[in-house]
């Protein structure tokens, strides 16, 4: 992407693909990188630029800013959100346009104090207040704690544009076009639920009141801090970021194992063996030592039910099925089934970790829980097998 993009009247993209970070905040994997989404609105009066990229993008970023001002001043910079991959040249905006003024809510000014010592030139804007460029009005609507607390959208009152900041964002860079209808909606859909199961889901509840509130805006078109921009599919995006923010999933099932010497995986097959038994056709198996919890987690806000079975490990349960429970207990599913098992040899630990996790995340839990002694006998893998075909007779 290797200019500025109009994308819409007197509207154009200047964001950047960051195809170098291996992980985003340093947790989740970025097999397709990631982009950072930047606009900037001219007016027939005033400029706005819609928030910045990542610091070590600064040359790509002003030199396509500059093509989109084509001669203009700045006048305005809106800060939709804090949080460096897209505040990270605030710093820098100053001194290139000194006469910028910074467009933030309360809750953005102590972070912008703190992050690059900014007090002045300060434009505090409340819920709901506007901004005239001349020809196009920004509204800019608090969206607090979706997902930090200054998070704010801004609506171009003119072109229905929303630019909805991390809401509707998705990993993987833009390979060409950057709207949906440019795009294989295959390529971007797991991208945009693997980004929300990590960096919004826990939020869901939140998701669902700015879905309210934004409702009754006339939005033609949803540009977001990351990924895909929608001007096709708009009313189905909208619909997406509805079912996953309540809880809604297809009928299928993720089994997760934590195995050391294979004899867990295998119960984990019998488990598996069970849900095709109950005619369950999507069902995913994974290795919690071998697959990133980003997808696994993804796949459990996409499915309806998922079992967890982990080996015991220095008595406790084993570390990285333990830190994947850790994340599920963090986002909180709802509206899901749960089938438990766990395996030991020299002391117990992982069933009684996993009823203590069940516990807590308050899930139908479906029986039978299982617990094995060493490697499954046959009774035991039948069992397993029971299990499964009890959670897809729960989808059924
Ligand atoms: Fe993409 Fe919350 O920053």
């Amino acid at each position: 992407m290797y200019k500025a993009i109009q994308v819409s009247k007197d509207t154009w993209w200047t964001g950047v693909n960051d195809c170098e970070t291996d992980m985003f905040e340093s947790l989740w994997p970025l097999p397709q990188g990631v982009a950072y989404n930047a606009y900037v609105v001219t007016g027939s009066t005033a400029t706005a630029a819609i928030d910045t990229v990542k610091g070590p993008y600064l040359d790509e970023y002003y030199n396509k800013l500059l093509q989109a001002l084509n001669g203009k001043n700045l006048n305005y910079l809106v800060i939709n959100h804090m949080e460096p991959d897209h505040a990270g040249l605030i710093s820098q905006m100053k001194s290139r346009w000194p006469s910028l003024k910074f467009v933030g809510n309360a809750k953005t000014m102590p972070l912008l104090k703190g992050y690059h010592g900014i007090e002045e030139d300060i434009i505090t804007v409340k819920d709901g207040d506007t901004l005239d460029l001349g020809g196009h009005v920004l509204r800019f609507s608090t969206v607090p704690m979706l997902h930090w607390p200054e998070s704010m959208v801004t609506f171009d009152t003119s072109t229905g544009v929303l630019f909805s900041n991390d809401s509707f964002g998705g990993f993987g860079v833009h390979e060409g076009g950057l709207f949906d209808d440019e795009k294989v909606k295959e390529r971007w859909e797991d991208e945009m639920l693997r980004y929300y199961a990590c960096i919004v889901a826990k939020y869901s509840n939140v998701v669902q009141a700015a879905l309210r509130k934004l409702g009754t805006l006339e939005i033609k078109n949803i540009f977001p801090s990351h990924g895909t921009l929608f001007r096709k599919d708009v009313k189905q995006v909208v619909s997406l970021y509805d079912k996953w923010s309540r809880f809604e999933s297809d009928n299928g099932s993720v089994v997760v194992y934590g195995s050391m010497y294979g004899n867990t995986r295998r119960m984990a097959e019998a488990v598996c063996s069970g849900l095709s038994a109950s005619d369950v056709k999507d069902i995913r198996l994974y290795d919690v030592s071998r697959t990133d919890p980003s997808y696994i987690l993804r796949d459990i806000w996409k499915f309806k039910a998922f079992a967890l079975l982990s080996c015991t490990y220095n008595t406790i349960l084993y570390p990285p099925m333990e830190a994947l429970c850790s994340k599920l207990l963090n986002r909180m599913p709802k509206n899901k089934f749960l089938g438990i098992a766990g395996s030991y040899s020299w002391s117990k630990g992982a069933l009684t970790a996993l009823q203590d996790f069940a516990e807590k995340i308050k899930l139908e839990k479906i029986t039978p829980e299982v617990e094995v002694f060493t490697s499954p006998n046959s009774q035991d893998l039948e069992k397993c097998f029971e299990l499964g075909k009890n959670l897809g007779g729960a989808l059924a």
